[in-house]
């Protein structure tokens, strides 16, 4: 073999890689007139801050060096080395809360496709987190603690490969002899970050400073990463952030990046200052003016004070009795809630529901991200059982019930603490047209889910707990589409009547099992038959009663007997679908129209347990043979059952009824 060959290639080879490093490496001391490229909320400032986003709530902002680089050695296709270094800051709107972070990240495209805002930080969307295809690796700065994502604070520094889980996460510090020393992201000051990756042993290396300190030795973390099958050939590097709930700025004061070598320094005394926080800029003009005026407000400032601490009072004012102490750690304080959620913002709305409304927040204390719920209750009366249960509630654990963390009560309101559901309920993922829809899979298993989280309150537990409002509106989604059964004994609390010779009947109609009208009595048939409705809805996509302004049109029960009759009975399935469907995925859609109906049987004797519903699910029991013709009958008679007539009567207009079908209402009186 000739070396002439083999050496003009290796001298071809560096005179390429030479005259390519010139384009692989940039410092920019501030931003002023840089050519970067950028998307969402992200702006160059005045002074040459990039400012990724601002206070706005579910906002998130993308920037990016504008031209491609090469990630892989183009002869090896190995991964090469690569140096950066940024300093960036994290000015919140309130002091104490700033959502959602900052990261460093290295995309195969400048800004990110489809990606959402709040924990996903601008770099992944629901469906694609966790992906290969992603391609992102990225150096996240979180201020959230997202229990999705295994997240161990609100303040760490985690190294992410295409998802959110930390590969590698740490909180916040940097060494200086030997000693870690703590920050605070979201303290407002500046800090730089030097992120090395070396292509022969793998190796990421994440160090974090104070700006008066020199790049220390020892990295806050790091990880081992095989690059090469994570990068592409070409890949953009940038900065992506973003807001949730809590909001704050997130600013990039300067960037050095190399991929052939350490990156340059950055000159410290060039960078552009970071504004102040809102709330104290606030507070500083207002202390300017007031300097000449001090001895006046000295004086009023008392008088300030004692109606301030009386308003707070009764602002904070909440009900505590006695009884309650043996439930103290269930219990939250109305100031913790009220700050989580910022004062019950609409802006942090969740939804209303028939039992009230609920909003996200993040607890003061633990940073955590909880859905609360205010409910509404005037009478005093059975307030005190309504409690111990909620708290022998809080004990229920399943993978398929929304955890309860605690409650607050105040005088008329009562506030439930949840685990967040960052996807929300079911309902808006096959009733709402312009939404993404569930596919099969996901729907099949969302049933699933809820047949088991249903059956573990059904059997699971010490004591029977009838759940009494089950539909997909209160089937909650996790980060992964997991279903979880939420409002689980609440419709309970409605159940006292003020007049005890009437009985009330709680739930929503549609879902009501006709027995109910005669004996007011929730049982776990009637459950059942609630959740032969649910399994309906989710295949058929339709609401269980689609009221058009008569109360002739057809329930979803008898639409899909029809299709029985028809013997086409999987014309009865949402649309949405698809128009073909798998042979597998169409016996299932099938067995769950077929369990739906058997729930839905007018006899509650005939309905199956939530044993033989798991049973049939899991393909455990095989479904009993059944004629359409049989179930029919009993179907009947339910159209024209006079509960029905009586709540049509009260609300003779279509408009309101349908805003209560929708709103799920709560309480209506029953013939009984
Ligand atoms: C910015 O960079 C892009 C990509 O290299 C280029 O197409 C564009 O002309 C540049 N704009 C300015 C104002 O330099
Ligand atoms: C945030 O920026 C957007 C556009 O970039 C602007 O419309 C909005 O008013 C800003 N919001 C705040 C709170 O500064
Ligand atoms: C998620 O992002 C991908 C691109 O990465 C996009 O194709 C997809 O539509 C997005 N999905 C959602 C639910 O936004
Ligand atoms: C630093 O932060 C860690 C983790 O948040 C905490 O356990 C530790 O007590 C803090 N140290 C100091 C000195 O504040
Ligand atoms: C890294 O991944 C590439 C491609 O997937 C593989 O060829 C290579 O052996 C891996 N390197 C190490 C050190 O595992
Ligand atoms: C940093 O910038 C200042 C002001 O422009 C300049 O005087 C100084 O020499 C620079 N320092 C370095 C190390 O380049």
């Amino acid at each position: 073999m000739s070396q002439l060959p083999m050496l003009s290639a290796v001298l071809c080879f560096i005179v390429v890689a030479a005259a390519t490093a010139a384009d692989e490496a940039f410092v920019y001391n501030g931003f002023v007139g840089a050519n970067l490229s950028l998307n969402g909320f992200a702006e160059i400032t005045g002074d040459g801050l990039i400012k990724l986003t601002n206070d706005t709530e579910q906002a998130q902002g993308h920037a990016f060096y504008p031209l491609p680089l090469r990630f892989k050695d183009s002869a090896t296709g190995a991964p090469r080395s690569f140096s950066a270094t940024f300093v960036f800051a994290i000015v919140p709107e309130h002091s104490d809360v700033s959502g959602h972070g900052i990261a460093f990240a290295i995309a195969p495209s400048v800004g990110i496709q489809g990606s959402m805002p709040s924990q996903h930080l601008g770099l992944f969307n629901v469906s694609n987190i966790g992906s290969p295809s992603n391609h992102i690796v990225a150096v996240e700065f979180d201020t959230v603690m997202s229990v999705e994502f295994y997240d161990i604070n609100n303040n760490h520094v985690g190294i992410d490969v295409n998802t959110l889980v930390s590969a590698n996460s740490s909180p916040v510090a940097y060494f200086e002899s030997g000693i870690p020393k703590n920050l605070t992201l979201i303290s407002g000051d500046p800090m730089q970050v030097w992120v090395d990756f070396d292509g022969r042993d793998l190796l990421l290396q994440v160090v974090v400073a104070p700006l008066s300190v020199s790049k220390p030795e020892i990295p806050i973390v790091s990880s081992k990463i095989n690059l090469s099958s994570i990068v592409l050939d070409e890949m953009f590097v940038g900065f992506s952030a973003s807001t949730g709930a809590a909001t704050g700025s997130h600013y990039i004061l300067g960037w050095s990046f190399n991929l052939n070598g350490d990156a340059q320094p950055l000159n410290i005394s060039k960078l552009p200052p970071v504004p102040l926080p809102r709330s104290q800029k606030k507070k500083s003009d207002v202390l300017a003016i007031s300097l000449p005026l001090a001895t006046v407000i000295l004086s009023s400032i008392c008088i300030t004070a004692m109606i301030f601490i009386a308003i707070r009072r009764r602002k904070f004012a909440e009900l505590l009795e006695d009884w309650e102490l043996e439930y103290g750690p269930h219990r939250f304080s109305y100031k913790d809630l009220y700050r989580a959620t910022r004062g019950f913002n609409e802006a942090n709305l969740l939804g209303a529901g028939g039992f009230g409304r609920v909003y996200r927040g993040v607890l003061p204390s633990s940073k955590v991200e909880v859905a609360v719920k205010r409910v509404t209750h005037e009478s005093k009366q059975g307030i005190k059982e309504f409690i111990s249960e909620v708290v022998s509630m809080g004990k229920l654990k399943h993978r398929n019930l929304v955890q309860l963390l605690g409650y607050c009560r105040r005088q008329g309101e009562l506030l439930l603490v949840y685990d967040y559901m960052p996807n929300r309920s079911l309902d808006k993922f096959i009733f709402y047209k312009d939404r993404p829809r569930l596919d099969w899979s996901q729907r099949f298993r969302v049933v699933k889910g809820v047949a088991a989280g249903l059956y573990y309150l059904h059997d699971g537990w010490e004591q029977v707990v009838i759940h009494r409002d089950i539909k997909a509106s209160n089937v909650l989604l996790d980060g992964e589409f997991n279903g979880k059964l939420g409002d689980f004994g609440l419709a309970r609390l409605y159940d006292h009547g003020e007049n005890p010779h009437t009985t009330h009947i709680v739930g929503t109609l549609g879902y009501l099992a006709p027995e109910l009208s005669k004996t007011g009595k929730a049982t776990k048939e009637t459950d059942v038959y609630a959740f032969g409705a649910f399994l309906l809805e989710v295949a058929c996509g339709r609401r269980p009663l689609e009221v058009k302004g008569s109360a002739d049109s057809p329930g979803l029960v008898e639409f899909a007997l029809e299709c029985w009759k028809k013997k086409a009975l999987l014309e009865a399935r949402d649309a949405d679908l698809g128009e073909e469907l798998a042979a597998a995925a169409e016996e299932e859609v099938e067995a769950v129209l077929k369990l739906g109906l058997l729930c839905s049987h007018p006899d509650p004797m005939a309905r199956p347990t939530m044993k033989q519903v798991v049973q049939f699910l899991e393909g455990d029991a095989s479904l009993p043979s059944m004629l359409p013709e049989g179930l029919i009958d009993g179907v009947a008679t339910l159209k024209y059952d006079e509960s029905f007539d009586d709540f049509l009567k009260l609300y003779p207009s279509s408009s309101h009824a349908e805003a209560l079908l929708q709103q799920s209402s709560p309480l209506f009186s029953g013939g009984g």
